[in-house]
Protein backbone atom coordinates (compact mmCIF):
# COMPACT_ATOMS: atom_id res chain seq x y z
CA UNK A 1 0.00 0.00 0.00
CA UNK A 2 1.61 3.00 -1.44
CA UNK A 3 -0.90 5.81 -1.93
CA UNK A 4 -4.41 6.53 -0.38
CA UNK A 5 -7.10 8.80 -1.67
CA UNK A 6 -9.84 10.10 0.00
CA UNK A 7 -12.99 12.50 -0.83
CA UNK A 8 -16.06 13.80 1.39
CA UNK A 9 -19.25 13.64 -0.63
CA UNK A 10 -23.28 14.19 0.15
CA UNK A 11 -24.38 16.42 2.98
CA UNK A 12 -21.51 17.69 5.05
CA UNK A 13 -21.75 16.29 8.74
CA UNK A 14 -19.69 17.46 11.89
CA UNK A 15 -17.24 15.01 12.27
CA UNK A 16 -15.99 14.63 8.82
CA UNK A 17 -12.65 16.52 9.78
CA UNK A 18 -12.03 14.19 12.78
CA UNK A 19 -12.01 11.67 10.13
CA UNK A 20 -9.99 13.29 7.26
CA UNK A 21 -7.43 14.10 9.76
CA UNK A 22 -7.63 10.21 11.43
CA UNK A 23 -7.26 9.12 7.75
CA UNK A 24 -3.96 11.00 6.97
CA UNK A 25 -2.11 10.44 10.55
CA UNK A 26 -2.53 6.47 10.28
CA UNK A 27 -1.48 6.70 6.44
CA UNK A 28 1.40 9.03 7.59
CA UNK A 29 2.31 6.65 10.51
CA UNK A 30 2.33 3.50 8.08
CA UNK A 31 4.02 5.63 5.48
CA UNK A 32 1.43 5.75 3.00
CA UNK A 33 1.59 8.90 1.00
CA UNK A 34 -2.48 10.66 0.98
CA UNK A 35 -4.29 12.80 -1.47
CA UNK A 36 -7.77 14.16 -0.72
CA UNK A 37 -10.46 14.89 -3.88
CA UNK A 38 -12.00 18.30 -3.28
CA UNK A 39 -15.79 18.54 -3.81
CA UNK A 40 -16.72 15.15 -3.63
CA UNK A 41 -16.64 13.21 -6.43
CA UNK A 42 -16.26 16.30 -9.05
CA UNK A 43 -12.89 16.70 -7.67
CA UNK A 44 -12.14 12.89 -8.93
CA UNK A 45 -13.15 13.72 -12.36
CA UNK A 46 -11.44 16.82 -12.56
CA UNK A 47 -8.42 16.27 -10.97
CA UNK A 48 -8.81 18.74 -8.33
CA UNK A 49 -6.62 16.88 -5.67
CA UNK A 50 -4.05 18.16 -3.05
CA UNK A 51 -0.99 16.15 -1.11
CA UNK A 52 -2.16 15.67 2.29
CA UNK A 53 0.30 16.18 4.90
CA UNK A 54 0.67 16.44 8.92
CA UNK A 55 0.39 20.44 8.92
CA UNK A 56 -3.22 19.98 6.57
CA UNK A 57 -5.28 18.31 9.41
CA UNK A 58 -3.64 20.80 12.24
CA UNK A 59 -6.57 21.86 14.39
CA UNK A 60 -9.28 20.38 12.21
CA UNK A 61 -10.88 17.93 14.57
CA UNK A 62 -12.63 20.59 16.47
CA UNK A 63 -14.53 22.26 13.32
CA UNK A 64 -17.66 21.21 11.46
CA UNK A 65 -17.89 21.04 7.93
CA UNK A 66 -15.10 19.43 5.46
CA UNK A 67 -11.99 20.66 4.72
CA UNK A 68 -12.16 18.88 1.53
CA UNK A 69 -15.41 20.44 0.95
CA UNK A 70 -18.60 18.32 -0.71
CA UNK A 71 -21.38 17.97 -3.34
CA UNK A 72 -23.53 16.26 -4.54
CA UNK A 73 -22.56 14.86 -8.13
CA UNK A 74 -25.31 13.37 -10.06
CA UNK A 75 -22.90 13.03 -13.17
CA UNK A 76 -20.43 9.95 -11.32
CA UNK A 77 -24.06 7.93 -11.79
CA UNK A 78 -22.96 7.15 -15.32
CA UNK A 79 -20.05 4.35 -16.93
CA UNK A 80 -18.19 7.43 -18.47
CA UNK A 81 -18.17 9.42 -14.96
CA UNK A 82 -16.80 5.96 -13.03
CA UNK A 83 -14.34 5.31 -15.89
CA UNK A 84 -12.93 8.98 -16.36
CA UNK A 85 -12.41 8.73 -12.54
CA UNK A 86 -10.84 5.41 -12.80
CA UNK A 87 -8.29 6.43 -15.16
CA UNK A 88 -7.64 9.60 -12.92
CA UNK A 89 -6.81 7.32 -9.72
CA UNK A 90 -4.68 5.24 -12.58
CA UNK A 91 -2.79 8.16 -13.46
CA UNK A 92 -2.11 9.34 -9.81
CA UNK A 93 -1.21 6.14 -8.70
CA UNK A 94 -3.86 5.16 -5.81
CA UNK A 95 -4.44 1.96 -4.40
CA UNK A 96 -7.20 3.09 -2.18
CA UNK A 97 -10.00 5.47 -2.60
CA UNK A 98 -11.92 6.29 0.70
CA UNK A 99 -15.22 7.69 0.45
CA UNK A 100 -16.73 9.51 3.65
CA UNK A 101 -20.24 10.37 3.07
CA UNK A 102 -24.18 8.49 3.33
CA UNK A 103 -25.49 5.64 1.07
CA UNK A 104 -25.54 7.96 -2.12
CA UNK A 105 -21.93 8.32 -1.77
CA UNK A 106 -21.35 4.39 -1.13
CA UNK A 107 -23.67 3.84 -4.12
CA UNK A 108 -21.09 5.93 -6.20
CA UNK A 109 -18.22 3.99 -4.45
CA UNK A 110 -19.73 0.43 -5.50
CA UNK A 111 -20.25 2.07 -9.20
CA UNK A 112 -16.81 3.02 -9.37
CA UNK A 113 -15.61 -0.47 -8.20
CA UNK A 114 -17.21 -1.94 -11.31
CA UNK A 115 -14.86 -0.03 -13.18
CA UNK A 116 -11.15 0.55 -11.27
CA UNK A 117 -9.19 -2.28 -9.56
CA UNK A 118 -8.38 -0.14 -6.88
CA UNK A 119 -9.71 -0.79 -3.19
CA UNK A 120 -12.34 1.12 -2.43
CA UNK A 121 -13.85 1.81 1.24
CA UNK A 122 -16.68 3.88 2.46
CA UNK A 123 -16.61 5.59 5.57
CA UNK A 124 -20.70 6.69 6.83
CA UNK A 125 -20.50 10.15 7.52
CA UNK A 126 -24.40 11.95 8.03
CA UNK A 127 -26.26 13.62 10.67
CA UNK A 128 -29.38 11.26 9.60
CA UNK A 129 -28.05 8.09 10.98
CA UNK A 130 -29.92 6.27 8.06
CA UNK A 131 -26.99 3.88 6.73
CA UNK A 132 -27.91 0.14 7.89
CA UNK A 133 -25.15 -1.90 9.41
CA UNK A 134 -23.64 0.54 11.44
CA UNK A 135 -24.89 1.76 15.25
CA UNK A 136 -24.32 5.60 14.26
CA UNK A 137 -22.78 7.48 11.77
CA UNK A 138 -20.45 10.43 12.09
CA UNK A 139 -21.94 13.70 12.77
CA UNK A 140 -25.57 12.21 13.88
CA UNK A 141 -25.06 13.01 17.76
CA UNK A 142 -23.81 16.38 17.14
CA UNK A 143 -26.96 17.14 14.62
CA UNK A 144 -29.32 15.81 18.13
CA UNK A 145 -27.23 17.95 20.19
CA UNK A 146 -27.65 21.30 18.11
CA UNK A 147 -31.58 20.25 17.17
CA UNK A 148 -31.62 19.64 21.30
CA UNK A 149 -30.47 22.68 22.19
CA UNK A 150 -32.53 24.72 20.02
CA UNK A 151 -35.79 23.19 21.35
CA UNK A 152 -34.70 23.82 24.61
CA UNK A 153 -34.80 27.48 23.74
CA UNK A 154 -38.06 27.45 22.02
CA UNK A 155 -39.71 25.65 24.85
CA UNK A 156 -38.45 29.12 26.77
CA UNK A 157 -40.73 31.38 24.43
CA UNK A 158 -43.62 28.20 24.38
CA UNK A 159 -43.80 28.45 27.75
CA UNK A 160 -43.82 32.02 28.16
CA UNK A 161 -46.79 32.63 25.52
CA UNK A 162 -48.15 29.34 26.14
CA UNK A 163 -47.87 28.45 22.20
CA UNK A 164 -48.12 25.21 20.15
CA UNK A 165 -44.74 24.90 18.30
CA UNK A 166 -44.13 22.37 15.55
CA UNK A 167 -40.29 21.93 15.01
CA UNK A 168 -39.20 20.40 12.31
CA UNK A 169 -35.72 18.55 12.11
CA UNK A 170 -33.45 17.01 9.36
CA UNK A 171 -33.53 12.89 8.85
CA UNK A 172 -34.08 12.76 4.91
CA UNK A 173 -36.71 9.99 5.30
CA UNK A 174 -35.50 8.99 9.02
CA UNK A 175 -36.89 9.56 12.29
CA UNK A 176 -33.30 9.25 14.35
CA UNK A 177 -32.85 12.71 15.51
CA UNK A 178 -36.68 13.73 15.53
CA UNK A 179 -36.81 10.56 18.33
CA UNK A 180 -33.42 11.12 20.00
CA UNK A 181 -34.23 15.42 20.10
CA UNK A 182 -37.54 15.09 21.42
CA UNK A 183 -37.17 12.51 24.09
CA UNK A 184 -33.99 14.60 25.49
CA UNK A 185 -36.28 18.04 25.53
CA UNK A 186 -39.15 15.82 26.75
CA UNK A 187 -41.66 17.18 23.63
CA UNK A 188 -44.92 16.64 23.65
CA UNK A 189 -45.20 14.78 20.63
CA UNK A 190 -43.29 13.46 17.62
CA UNK A 191 -43.94 12.75 14.03
CA UNK A 192 -41.28 10.66 12.67
CA UNK A 193 -41.98 8.51 9.28
CA UNK A 194 -41.36 5.48 10.57
CA UNK A 195 -44.21 5.46 13.08
CA UNK A 196 -46.33 7.59 10.59
CA UNK A 197 -50.23 7.14 10.27
CA UNK A 198 -52.47 8.76 7.37
CA UNK A 199 -51.98 12.34 7.60
CA UNK A 200 -56.20 12.84 8.92
CA UNK A 201 -55.15 10.20 12.03
CA UNK A 202 -52.12 12.31 12.96
CA UNK A 203 -54.09 15.16 12.52
CA UNK A 204 -56.49 13.98 14.99
CA UNK A 205 -54.02 12.51 17.13
CA UNK A 206 -52.32 15.84 18.06
CA UNK A 207 -55.27 17.38 18.37
CA UNK A 208 -56.68 14.79 20.86
CA UNK A 209 -53.36 14.80 22.35
CA UNK A 210 -53.43 18.44 22.61
CA UNK A 211 -56.96 19.00 24.54
CA UNK A 212 -56.09 15.72 26.99
CA UNK A 213 -52.53 17.63 28.09
CA UNK A 214 -55.28 20.77 28.31
CA UNK A 215 -57.19 19.36 30.81
CA UNK A 216 -54.51 17.53 32.74
CA UNK A 217 -52.34 20.75 32.84
CA UNK A 218 -54.05 23.50 31.67
CA UNK A 219 -52.83 25.98 29.07
CA UNK A 220 -49.23 25.16 28.87
CA UNK A 221 -46.55 25.32 26.05
CA UNK A 222 -47.04 22.42 23.68
CA UNK A 223 -43.58 21.14 21.35
CA UNK A 224 -43.86 18.50 18.89
CA UNK A 225 -41.12 17.61 16.78
CA UNK A 226 -41.24 16.25 13.08
CA UNK A 227 -39.11 14.92 10.60
CA UNK A 228 -38.87 17.05 7.45
CA UNK A 229 -40.50 15.60 4.08
CA UNK A 230 -43.39 14.27 6.03
CA UNK A 231 -46.20 16.69 6.39
CA UNK A 232 -47.06 16.45 2.50
CA UNK A 233 -48.13 20.59 2.92
CA UNK A 234 -45.29 21.25 4.78
CA UNK A 235 -45.05 22.40 8.47
CA UNK A 236 -45.88 25.70 8.08
CA UNK A 237 -49.42 24.74 6.56
CA UNK A 238 -50.12 22.38 9.54
CA UNK A 239 -49.19 24.69 11.89
CA UNK A 240 -51.80 26.82 10.67
CA UNK A 241 -54.39 23.99 10.29
CA UNK A 242 -53.81 23.44 14.31
CA UNK A 243 -54.23 26.88 15.25
CA UNK A 244 -57.57 26.55 13.71
CA UNK A 245 -58.50 23.39 14.90
CA UNK A 246 -57.18 24.04 18.80
CA UNK A 247 -57.60 28.04 18.57
CA UNK A 248 -54.10 27.77 20.60
CA UNK A 249 -51.60 29.68 18.32
CA UNK A 250 -49.25 27.88 16.68
CA UNK A 251 -45.74 28.88 15.02
CA UNK A 252 -43.39 26.37 13.21
CA UNK A 253 -39.95 26.64 13.59
CA UNK A 254 -37.76 24.61 10.94
CA UNK A 255 -34.27 24.00 12.23
CA UNK A 256 -32.83 22.84 8.82
CA UNK A 257 -28.92 23.93 7.83
CA UNK A 258 -28.12 24.22 11.54
CA UNK A 259 -27.91 20.89 12.17
CA UNK A 260 -25.16 20.44 9.69
CA UNK A 261 -22.80 22.92 10.96
CA UNK A 262 -21.21 23.40 14.62
CA UNK A 263 -18.75 21.78 15.97
CA UNK A 264 -18.55 18.18 16.35
CA UNK A 265 -19.41 16.81 19.85
CA UNK A 266 -16.99 14.53 21.44
CA UNK A 267 -19.03 11.24 20.44
CA UNK A 268 -19.05 12.31 16.83
CA UNK A 269 -14.74 12.79 17.27
CA UNK A 270 -14.13 9.70 18.96
CA UNK A 271 -16.46 8.18 16.25
CA UNK A 272 -14.84 9.52 13.22
CA UNK A 273 -11.21 8.77 14.71
CA UNK A 274 -11.77 5.24 15.16
CA UNK A 275 -13.70 5.02 11.64
CA UNK A 276 -10.43 6.33 10.33
CA UNK A 277 -7.78 5.13 11.90
CA UNK A 278 -9.86 1.66 10.86
CA UNK A 279 -10.22 2.68 7.81
CA UNK A 280 -6.41 2.85 6.77
CA UNK A 281 -5.38 -0.33 8.45
CA UNK A 282 -8.45 -2.17 6.97
CA UNK A 283 -7.13 -0.69 3.38
CA UNK A 284 -3.77 -2.19 4.74
CA UNK A 285 -5.19 -5.58 5.13
CA UNK A 286 -6.88 -5.75 1.78
CA UNK A 287 -10.22 -4.66 2.34
CA UNK A 288 -12.29 -3.57 -0.96
CA UNK A 289 -15.73 -2.66 -1.42
CA UNK A 290 -16.74 -2.21 2.38
CA UNK A 291 -17.48 0.38 4.25
CA UNK A 292 -16.76 0.67 8.16
CA UNK A 293 -18.86 0.30 11.01
CA UNK A 294 -19.76 -0.03 14.35
CA UNK A 295 -21.39 -2.37 16.02
CA UNK A 296 -21.56 -2.66 19.95
CA UNK A 297 -18.17 -0.29 19.97
CA UNK A 298 -16.59 -3.01 17.42
CA UNK A 299 -15.90 -1.38 14.86
CA UNK A 300 -15.61 -3.72 11.18
CA UNK A 301 -16.04 -3.93 7.71
CA UNK A 302 -19.35 -4.57 6.31
CA UNK A 303 -20.27 -5.03 2.34
CA UNK A 304 -21.06 -1.14 0.96
CA UNK A 305 -24.42 -3.09 -0.14
CA UNK A 306 -25.50 -3.78 3.88
CA UNK A 307 -25.76 0.35 4.07
CA UNK A 308 -28.89 0.36 1.51
CA UNK A 309 -29.70 -3.66 2.04
CA UNK A 310 -32.67 -2.85 4.54
CA UNK A 311 -34.23 0.47 6.58
CA UNK A 312 -32.41 0.92 9.51
CA UNK A 313 -35.09 0.73 12.69
CA UNK A 314 -35.31 3.42 15.36
CA UNK A 315 -34.57 1.47 18.77
CA UNK A 316 -38.01 -0.02 19.17
CA UNK A 317 -37.71 1.08 23.35
CA UNK A 318 -37.15 4.35 22.97
CA UNK A 319 -40.18 4.43 20.97
CA UNK A 320 -42.56 2.70 23.13
CA UNK A 321 -40.62 5.10 26.11
CA UNK A 322 -41.75 8.11 24.04
CA UNK A 323 -45.54 6.40 23.20
CA UNK A 324 -45.81 5.97 27.14
CA UNK A 325 -45.06 9.24 28.34
CA UNK A 326 -47.36 10.50 25.75
CA UNK A 327 -49.95 8.32 27.08
CA UNK A 328 -48.76 9.53 30.74
CA UNK A 329 -49.58 13.54 30.02
CA UNK A 330 -53.07 12.59 28.97
CA UNK A 331 -54.63 10.99 32.02
CA UNK A 332 -56.75 13.41 33.79
O1 LIG B 1 -28.37 13.99 4.26
C1 LIG B 1 -28.13 15.08 5.06
C2 LIG B 1 -29.17 16.13 4.85
O2 LIG B 1 -28.84 17.23 5.67
C3 LIG B 1 -30.62 15.68 5.09
O3 LIG B 1 -30.92 15.67 6.45
C4 LIG B 1 -31.37 16.71 4.29
O4 LIG B 1 -32.60 16.19 3.86
C5 LIG B 1 -30.48 16.97 3.12
O5 LIG B 1 -29.18 16.59 3.52
C6 LIG B 1 -30.44 18.41 2.69
O6 LIG B 1 -29.68 18.50 1.54
P1 LIG B 1 -29.21 19.87 0.87
O7 LIG B 1 -28.08 20.41 1.69
O8 LIG B 1 -28.79 19.47 -0.48
O9 LIG B 1 -30.38 20.79 0.94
Amino acid sequence: MRKIALLTSGGDAPGMNACIRAIVLTCLRYGIEVYGYRHGYNGLLDQEYLNLRAKNVLNIIQRGGTILRSARCLTFKSDDAAKIAAKNLDILGIDALMVIGGDGSFRGAKHLSNHWGGQVIGLPGTIDNDIYGTDATIGYYTAIETALSSIDKVRDTADAFERIFLIEVMGRHAGFIGLNAAIASAADQIMVPELQRSCEDELQNIINHIDAVKRRRGTSSYIVVITENLWPEGVTKLAETLTEKTQIECRPVILGHVQRGGSPVSQDRVLATKMGAFAVESAMAGETGVMITEVNQQVQCAPLEVSWSKQKELDPYLVKIQQDLFDLLKRP
